[in-house]
């Protein structure tokens, strides 16, 4: 994920475009650029924060430019792969969120055509694109409109070319807006950005291509044809804004999942399929995970997909344990989780990992982050930046890097055939609509957990795979509603734990269709005799559920192995929906840090 922005207007460009994407900052912030439009296209761009370009950048005049803050995803956060990227120098420059899923291909065949390529991201092949195909007379949005045939992936582009005072766009899946002003007009990832400028906002859709000059908008649509679409007044203050609209960043992030997971899987389906492995040979007998809190809940599920798909053993630890653990006679793959990619603890394991001489890959989201200087193999969950403390996206991302991995194991192993594969990627492919249907059900799920929210204790409970799930929901319910949750195994309440049950104690069960399932309707039944309230969460073709639960949330079926995606994205809003009730400050939970760093 980054944030775009785009001028023209008759005031200074430069000051209004870092105002602007200082207000995208959320999008990214590992390097930043800027690109001024006139006779020649100057570009300043660096490593790091906003504040560093705007502490850097010479006084660049002009009145009309691009710019962009980045979350690196091709190619890692250095000046180098920062964007704007030019064709040639002085030349045509392109700013881009997203990800060019043939660029290995496109860049190949431009450097056949003599082209030469200054960094290690996918954007720069399309500032090569567009300048091969200007020419002195021809118009930018249809040399752009040109351009894109060859593009296949995720974009939201902007693009200035000399001596011309036009920002030219597209979209593809990426976010982009117009912001229309009086006598000047802006391009920019969200609303956000823009609210200081204008509220009048004209949303681009999927295939479009659209030209902003100072007095004019033009948007054509992927045939070629001219769309009319009138700006809508946006009705936002600004604090709302930078949350998309949502009150909380938690709640927005659960709901770019979606988007997140496709991205964590673009591109990454033919790696799998042998073109591009993340782990290049080599032998090992076993995996070891190792992570800590939401991740080492992520780490249980991979245990049970990789030992499905792949058929190797594996044991998941916590990584402050790992540490002091003894080397067992055995040569894993050791494979640490981590969203920030800098928790001490799981740093830690790495390093005594490669001690022992065991082979490391990290599944991480934020690029560049210490781990994946600890590690032999690294492999990017793409959730963008997540601002909330309680872990969602990142989560959700982790669970897609598992499959993949077990996926890619699985064919080293010969245990899944061509066939199997095919069918497993294909239902990979259907989890953001699986995702979409259960936020789609938010205000149900808001108005059950409402009536829970009182309690001050909550059971958790799942088996086999949603047995992790059941730990993650008891997790964020517990981090962020301040309600203390237990995340337990189904089959051992009955060992324990049933001791505490009462009318006082809501039970919440996952009893997705699958080969638990009627051991889980007698382990609810065990719950109810106790008195306790039971909110199932289920299949929505279950008919007999709701004979033995009180609530019900229904989700669409899924197969068992990728189930546990959309049961967590409802009990992360069942959480969310418990510590919007109580009235708890849900993106800074107290005495909880989002990057630990002590151990
Ligand atoms: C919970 C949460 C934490 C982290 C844990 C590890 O919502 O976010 O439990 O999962 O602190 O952090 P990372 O994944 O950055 O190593």
């Amino acid at each position: 994920m980054c944030g775009i922005v785009g001028y023209v207007g008759p005031k200074e460009a430069q000051p209004i475009l870092i105002d602007c994407l200082k207000r995208l900052e959320y999008r990214g912030y590992d390097s930043a650029g800027i690109a001024i439009g006139g006779d020649e296209i100057n570009v300043y761009k660096t490593e790091g924060e906003i504040a560093v370009l705007e502490a850097g950048m010479p006084q660049m005049p002009g009145v009309v430019g691009i710019a962009h803050t980045r979350w690196a995803t091709q190619g890692r956060p250095t000046t180098e792969n920062a964007h704007p990227f030019q064709g040639c120098e002085k030349g045509v420059a392109v700013v881009h969120n997203g990800i060019i899923s043939n660029f290995m291909e496109l860049r190949e065949s431009l450097a056949g055509d003599g082209h030469n390529f200054s960094s290690e991201t996918d954007t720069e092949v399309f500032a090569h694109l567009v300048e091969a195909e200007l020419k002195e007379d021809s118009d930018l949005l249809e040399t752009v409109r040109i351009a894109l045939k060859r593009v296949e992936g995720t974009y939201a582009f902007a693009v200035v070319a000399p001596g011309r005072p036009e920002v030219v766009a597209a979209r593809n899946e990426s976010p982009l807006v117009i912001g229309v002003g009086n006598g000047e007009n802006f391009l920019a990832s969200d609303v956000t950005a823009l609210l200081k400028y204008t509220n009048r906002i004209i949303y681009v859709q999927d295939g479009e291509t659209v030209r902003i000059t100072k007095d004019s908008v033009t948007i054509m649509d992927a045939d070629g044809a001219e769309v009319k679409r009138a700006p809508e007044r946006i009705a936002w203050s600004l604090e709302d804004a930078e949350k998309g609209g949502y009150p909380h960043f938690m709640l927005k992030e659960i709901f770019e999942q979606p988007a997140a997971i496709h991205d964590s899987f673009l591109g990454r389906i033919d790696a799998v399929e042998g073109d591009e492995p993340f782990l290049d040979g080599g032998s090992f007998s076993s995996v070891k995970i190792v992570a800590c809190g939401t991740s080492y809940n992520a780490g249980l599920v991979g245990k049970y997909i990789i030992e499905e798909l792949a058929r190797v053993p594996v044991t998941v630890q916590i990584s402050s344990e790992y540490r002091y653990s003894a080397a067992a006679r055995e040569n894993p793959l050791v494979v640490l989780i981590t969203q920030s990619g800098e928790t001490l603890d799981t740093i830690a394991a790495a390093r005594e990992a490669t001690k022992r001489g065991n082979r490391t890959l990290a599944i991480v989201n934020v690029t560049g982050s210490a781990i994946t200087r600890e590690v032999d193999h690294v492999i990017y969950t793409r959730a963008g930046p997540e601002i909330g403390v309680a872990a969602t996206k990142t989560f959700v991302t982790q669970l897609v890097a598992l499959y993949l991995l077990a996926i890619e194991l699985g064919t080293m192993g010969r245990t899944l055939t061509a066939q199997a594969k095919r069918s497993i990627v294909g239902q990979l492919r259907n989890l953001p609509r699986s995702v979409q249907d259960v936020l789609n059900q938010a205000g149900t799920i808001e108005a059950m957990a409402q009536k829970y929210s009182g309690a001050r204790d909550m059971f958790f409970i799942g088996r086999n795979l949603q047995y992790p799930i059941a730990m993650e929901g008891a997790l964020k319910t517990k981090e962020i509603s301040y309600i203390h949750g237990e995340g337990y195994p189904a089959g051992e309440l009955k060992h324990g734990p049933l001791a505490l049950l009462s009318k006082d104690t809501p039970v919440v069960a996952i009893v997705t269709n699958d080969r638990t399932y009627e051991k889980m309707i007698a382990n609810i039944s065990e719950v109810s005799a106790r008195g306790s309230p039971v909110i199932a969460i289920a299949d929505a073709n279950d008919t007999e559920i709701i004979k033995y639960a009180d609530d019900v949330i229904f989700l669409r079926e899924t197969p068992s192995l990728f189930s546990p995606v959309p049961v967590i994205v409802a009990l992360q809003l069942w959480a969310y929906h418990l510590a919007k009730a109580r009235g708890c400050p849900i993106d800074k939970p107290r005495n909880i840090a989002k990057t630990v760093t002590v151990e």
